[in-house]
């Protein structure tokens, strides 16, 4: 695996690749764990260069507290990253992708950010955006590929690119769990083995929802919910909502199967976990 440091580095190796090899691009944070790699074994099977990003973007984080305790373990990402095959690894550091006090980009994402993270994290959706556009515009994938464990993100990004007028196909990779169904995260590794254990009902609320889905009616299903996630106190929800997957606005009337998501955000002794299931 080829690890490069600077975009420079990466764009005289990326002009050297001919027309016809495909290139699947994996941005993420790093602090890498199953769940990244199955994107990386996706864009493996698709394409013909494989290059994963690691840079834990300052603009996303709202809270500073959050970006120092940001998990790294570089030297493990790497070993997942040669085991899995990966061909590049760009590695910046903060000065190769952002200027001196430079601005985040504002975007319209067509209210996509109204509810939900959007919400809980201000200025969150514009960070990220800003930022893989930026990485987007370096690397110039045929494809790139973004877990559905962060729907709005992808519902976001599918958004942008569009705007943008990127020729990029996003693919939405489903998420990877832990057995005892807890998404996997990057921020799973702050959690203590209780903490660990405890979260395991953010998922079992959400599966409770989906089998209960045709049962009743949205707002009884929520309060439902509610009450399941509120028996374990250790757990700090930040909010559960059921929306719409194509708007990712809160519904109140189910649409057809696969077309709703209900989605939770929580805190476990100061660890910020989401996720969601699709029914
Ligand atoms: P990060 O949290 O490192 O995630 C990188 C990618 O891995 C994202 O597309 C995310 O949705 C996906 N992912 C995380 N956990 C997953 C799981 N359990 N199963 C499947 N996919 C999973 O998301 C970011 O980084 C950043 O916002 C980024 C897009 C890189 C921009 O900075």
């Amino acid at each position: 695996m080829k690890v490069l440091k600077t975009k420079k580095e990466l764009i005289s190796v990326l002009s050297k690749k001919t027309e016809e090899k495909t290139l699947g691009f994996v941005p993420t944070m790093g602090a890498l764990h199953k769940g990244h790699i199955a994107l990386i074994e996706k864009a493996k099977e698709n394409s013909d260069l494989v290059i994963c990003s690691i840079f834990v973007n300052p603009t996303q984080f709202n809270n500073l507290k959050d970006l120092k305790n940001y998990p790294q373990t570089i030297e493990n990402d790497f070993k997942q990253l040669i085991r899995a095959k990966c061909d590049i690894l760009y590695l910046p550091n903060v000065e190769d992708l952002y200027s001196e006090n430079e601005e985040v980009k504002q975007f319209d994402f067509g209210g996509l950010d109204n509810f939900m993270e959007g919400i809980s994290r201000k200025g969150h959706f514009n960070g990220v955006a800003t930022i893989v556009e930026k990485l987007f515009k370096i690397v110039n994938p045929d494809k790139a590929y973004f877990g559905q464990k962060d729907l709005q993100q992808l519902q976001i990004i599918k958004h942008i690119t569009k705007q943008l007028q990127l020729l990029i196909e996003i693919i939405g990779i489903p998420t990877i769990r832990e057995k005892s169904g807890l998404a996997m995260s990057s921020r799973n590794k702050l959690l203590s083995q209780t903490d660990f254990e405890k979260s395991a009902l953010i998922y079992k609320t959400l599966q409770f929802i989906k089998d209960n889905s045709r049962k009743f009616e949205i707002l009884e299903l929520k309060q439902y919910a509610l009450q399941k996630i509120s028996m374990q106190s250790s757990l700090n929800l930040d909010y559960l909502e059921i929306v719409s997957l194509e708007k990712m606005n809160p519904i109140d009337k189910l649409a057809e199967k696969n077309k709703n998501v209900a989605c939770i955000a929580a805190s476990i002794s100061g660890v910020r976990l989401i996720d969601n299931i699709i029914f």
